[in-house]
């Protein structure tokens, strides 16, 4: 990964909005069937939601992820540059995104901006991948782009209505745990919550005012940090460090972000990564799962050493894991973790303050 540079924002711009890759060309998508219920969906984050982004990164060796990545894709998807055996969590909540040559259509029907190994600090995954920072100022390009194309597709205020009414997704804040263990814990928090909030005004600035929020997983349970452990348990210290994050600031970012008297109009719900994960963990065959410590593809203790690449060990059964790699959930994993999301009742506890089905349920006024 040394030596990886990201182009400067203008240079990439271009680069991007080539390859951009569409959300479901705003199909909504719930875990039984498709419907569409918002306009538009746009996606920021990390390797949970990339789809294949980082790919088009200058300089970028890792990507596209390699088989065995995309094992369960149809052929003509992969690789896919996502970090799973199928689809991720973007893919659940948004149908079949494949990378389109954006002129056409990329406006209307949302865009994907996510970025493996980005953080909401733009130091984390430095030089190899998009931070927050830059996705959100992508989205602005995007937004601009509509309002040139007024007339086309609708009138100024017709396309500040689909803005409105679109879905924001943002997961993002497991690298900058993983980046930062061992910061010192106050100022790295104030920072993530500085950060978290600046690109949310932001996005509000530019129009955006239902947000889908997915909190970060128990970073200390994933396969490459249980590998620290002599039993393979899962590090606490890490998941301590997450729980405090979600808990005690990103919930109270998003609470005085909705309050903010300056910016009225906001809707959002956050999404439980964390409890779905310790759920699925806890009681891992009630949840589906047959192996919730291991990766299903690498070498090794629990398949990090080394890690999943050509040529890997690859699990029989990808849908009774919860990793597919040292880091990163199974196809399946996403799929359930998305459906609690969505539907769960809020007493459940994976998503608050309403679910990600209450977010969406105002629909939208017109396409
Ligand atoms: C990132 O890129 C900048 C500019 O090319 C360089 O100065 C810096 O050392 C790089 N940092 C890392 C961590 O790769
Ligand atoms: C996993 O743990 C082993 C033994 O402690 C160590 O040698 C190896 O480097 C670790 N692998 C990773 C990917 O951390
Ligand atoms: C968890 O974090 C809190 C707040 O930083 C700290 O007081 C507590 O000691 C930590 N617990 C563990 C087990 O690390
Ligand atoms: C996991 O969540 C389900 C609801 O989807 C609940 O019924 C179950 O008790 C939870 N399991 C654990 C171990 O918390
Ligand atoms: C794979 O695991 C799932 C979940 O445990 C199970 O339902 C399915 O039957 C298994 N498939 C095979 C081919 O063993």
């Amino acid at each position: 990964m040394a030596g990886m540079r990201v182009a400067s924002h203008k240079g990439l711009m271009a680069l991007v909005v080539a390859v951009l890759v569409m959300c479901g060309g705003g199909l909504f998508v719930t875990p039984a069937a498709a419907e569409t219920l918002v306009p538009a969906v746009y996606v920021f984050g990390d390797s949970t939601v990339d789809v294949g982004n980082n790919k088009y990164l200058p300089g970028n060796v890792l990507y596209p992820l390699p088989l065995p990545y995309g094992i369960d894709l149809p052929q003509d998807l992969r690789p896919t540059g996502r970090a799973s055996n199928g689809y991720n969590v973007a893919d659940a909540f948004c149908t079949v995104p494949v990378p389109v040559a954006l002129e056409k259509t990329f406006p209307f029907g949302g865009v994907n901006y996510g970025s493996g190994d980005s953080g909401i600090l733009d130091k984390t995954g430095l030089n190899k991948s998009m931070p927050l920072a830059q996705q959100v100022g992508f989205f602005a390009a995007t937004k601009s782009k509509m309002i040139e194309h007024a007339g086309d597709q609708g009138s100024v205020d017709e396309i500040e209505r689909r803005v409105s009414e679109s879905l924001f997704l943002i997961s993002s804040g497991g690298n900058d745990m993983f980046e930062f263990l061992n910061s010192p814990v106050l100022l790295f928090y104030i920072q993530l919550a500085t950060n978290y909030r600046k690109h949310l005004n932001t996005l509000y600035d530019h129009g955006a005012r239902r947000f889908g929020i997915v909190d970060v997983p128990p970073i200390g349970c994933v396969p490459a940090l249980r590998n620290f452990s002599a039993t393979g348990a899962c590090m606490e210290f890490a998941n301590n460090l997450t729980r405090n994050f979600n808990n005690g600031w990103l919930s109270v970012v998003m609470k005085n972000f909705a309050a903010d008297p300056e910016r009225p109009g906001i809707t959002y719900s956050v999404g439980s990564s964390y409890n779905m994960i310790t759920n699925f963990t806890a009681d891992p065959e009630a949840a589906g799962f047959s192996e919730v410590a291991s990766a299903c593809c690498g070498d090794g203790r629990l398949g990090v050493n080394p890690r999943c690449h050509p040529g890997s060990a690859v699990c029989n059964n990808r849908t009774d894991h919860l990793y597919w790699d040292l880091a990163h959930s199974t196809d399946a994993a996403a799929h359930k973790g998305a459906a609690l999301i969505f539907d769960a009742p809020v007493d459940q506890g994976f998503a608050a303050p309403i679910n990600f089905r209450q977010l969406v349920s105002d629909g939208f006024s017109s396409i």
